[in-house]
């Protein structure tokens, strides 16, 4: 099978935003080859603006001539928008989805034969930093598609992981961006009871959680090994360290990717 070249998307809000950045500025797709179909003529005009793209509240101009198609509306918003698009899409178009809970099953009912990628992306894809989660249908498999890496490594990183774990990914990196941003929250919380100016304490917990993060990714050490080389005896960081663990900060955050996890499950066999 060819290689994309061009791409609808179907819903322009905020996730859509973020994929475009990294589609034309970080990868530098051709805007000339990028339709976007979003029901606000304000968000067209400024995603035009902003990217050079075509956009249009229809996606009748397009759809049956991209070679794929990228399903970003929310998830109360999908049957109208499969409606609207799937008997008119080309007979061989690459199907991607990021709308949350919505199983390769479902879609494949929507787009029979059609190669199709269910995506799990996070929020800080809108910084390009996002961690997604993609799986294939067996269509896909089969044509062994690179659109959706491409696509999400262009904002962040971007591994495929079987659908069953899904859940996983969702309790994760889908909720993960929360939990940093509590704890960030936390130890600004924490810098300014030992003194420190609010403004000052923020950056300093933000720049420590990213500083950290990038030293994991960097050095592909074990997150204990780069503790225990920073945590010298009887010093300030296993004082720290010590009352972290003895208010059981290790487990919470087991039991809310677990807690999340669930849930997700949950709301998956509600629809
Ligand atoms: N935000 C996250 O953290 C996150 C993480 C992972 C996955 N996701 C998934 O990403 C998807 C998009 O999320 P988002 O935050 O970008 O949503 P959003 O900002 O609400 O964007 C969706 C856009 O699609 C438009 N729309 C709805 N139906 C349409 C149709 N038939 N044709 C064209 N445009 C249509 C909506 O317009 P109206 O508002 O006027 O209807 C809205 O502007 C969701 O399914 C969500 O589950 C989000």
């Amino acid at each position: 099978m060819e290689k994309v070249q061009s791409i609808g998307f179907i819903g322009g809000g905020m996730m859509a935003g973020a994929i475009l950045d990294g589609m034309v500025n970080r990868i530098k797709k051709n805007p000339t080859e990028i339709f976007v179909s979003e029901r606000r003529q304000e968000r067209c005009d400024e995603l035009h603006d902003m990217y050079g793209v075509s956009a249009s509240t229809s996606a009748d101009s397009f759809i049956g001539n991209v070679d794929a198609v990228l399903l970003a509306v929310k998830p109360q918003a999908l049957d109208a928008a499969l409606d609207e698009i799937a008997s008119k899409v080309k007979s061989d178009a690459r199907i991607i989805s990021i709308v949350a809970g919505v199983p390769l099953a479902r879609l494949e009912k929507a787009f029979p034969g059609h190669p199709i990628v269910r995506v799990m992306p996070n929020t800080p894809l809108s910084v390009g930093e996002g961690m997604s989660a993609y799986t294939f249908n067996d269509a896909a498999e089969a044509v062994k598609d690179t659109t959706a890496e491409e696509i999400f490594s262009s904002c962040g990183k971007a591994v495929k992981v079987a659908e069953s774990l899904m859940d996983a990914v969702t309790g994760l990196s889908g909720s993960g961006p929360a939990y940093a941003f509590l704890m960030i929250d936390a130890l600004s919380d924490g810098g300014v009871m030992a003194g420190l100016p609010r403004d000052y304490a923020r950056i300093m917990a933000a720049q420590t959680l990213l500083g950290a993060a990038k030293m994991v990714l960097e050095t592909g050490k074990h997150p204990d090994a780069l503790r225990d080389a920073v945590t010298s005896p009887a010093g300030t960081t296993i004082a720290g360290v010590r009352v972290m663990e003895q208010q059981g900060v290790r487990g919470a955050l087991i039991d809310a990717v677990m807690a999340a996890t669930r849930r997700s499950e949950e709301l998956g066999k509600l629809k």
